[in-house]
């Protein structure tokens, strides 16, 4: 996941941390925090993406818990595929189960990032140095991709 991390952020070190340390302590917060929503793609038996679900998420923004992706990534030779589609349904059919609103921070000039977010009904809500804070509501049981 290290190395899917690093490849995934090629050209975009600002936001994908300061290299493999700091990735590998990031990767294992997440897993500790959210191992029930941390959800891989395969493509035969080579993990090739994964995202990072938390249905248990304090925002101070929100004052209130709601859910958060903390990580989305997808090995970048295979970026481009449906791949990040297939991550993100999965997602909101996870968090739609708990949630009724989810939050995540992505780098101010990860257009693609925030072009793909934006197609999910998520909207821009915060800035805080260098990221930007998108959100999107949900129904409680909402299965993502039936309400786009
Ligand atoms: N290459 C091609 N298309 C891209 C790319 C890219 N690098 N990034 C986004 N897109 C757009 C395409 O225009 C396409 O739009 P369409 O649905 O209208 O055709 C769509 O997004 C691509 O969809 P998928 O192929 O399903 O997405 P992909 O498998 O590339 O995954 C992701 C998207 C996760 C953003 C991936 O490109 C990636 O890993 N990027 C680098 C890491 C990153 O920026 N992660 C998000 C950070 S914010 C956070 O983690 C909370």
């Amino acid at each position: 996941l290290v190395e899917i991390y690093m490849r995934g952020y090629e050209g975009m070190r600002e936001y994908g941390g300061e290299g493999e340390g700091y990735a590998k302590r990031y990767l294992r917060w997440c897993w500790n925090k959210a191992k029930d929503g941390f959800f891989v793609a395969k493509a035969g038996e080579e993990i090739v993406g994964f995202i990072v679900c938390d249905r248990d998420w304090y925002s101070r923004y929100e004052g209130r818990i709601v859910g958060a992706i903390h990580e989305f990534v997808v090995d970048k030779k295979f970026q481009g595929h449906g791949i990040g589609h297939m991550l993100m349904g999965k997602c909101l059919e996870y968090l739609g189960k708990y949630n009724d609103r989810i939050e995540l921070w992505v780098g101010e000039k990860n257009y693609n990032a925030m072009r793909f977010y934006e197609e999910y009904l998520f909207r821009r809500a915060n800035r805080s140095g260098i990221w930007v804070r998108m959100v999107r509501d949900l129904r409680k049981d909402d299965k993502g991709s039936q309400q786009l």
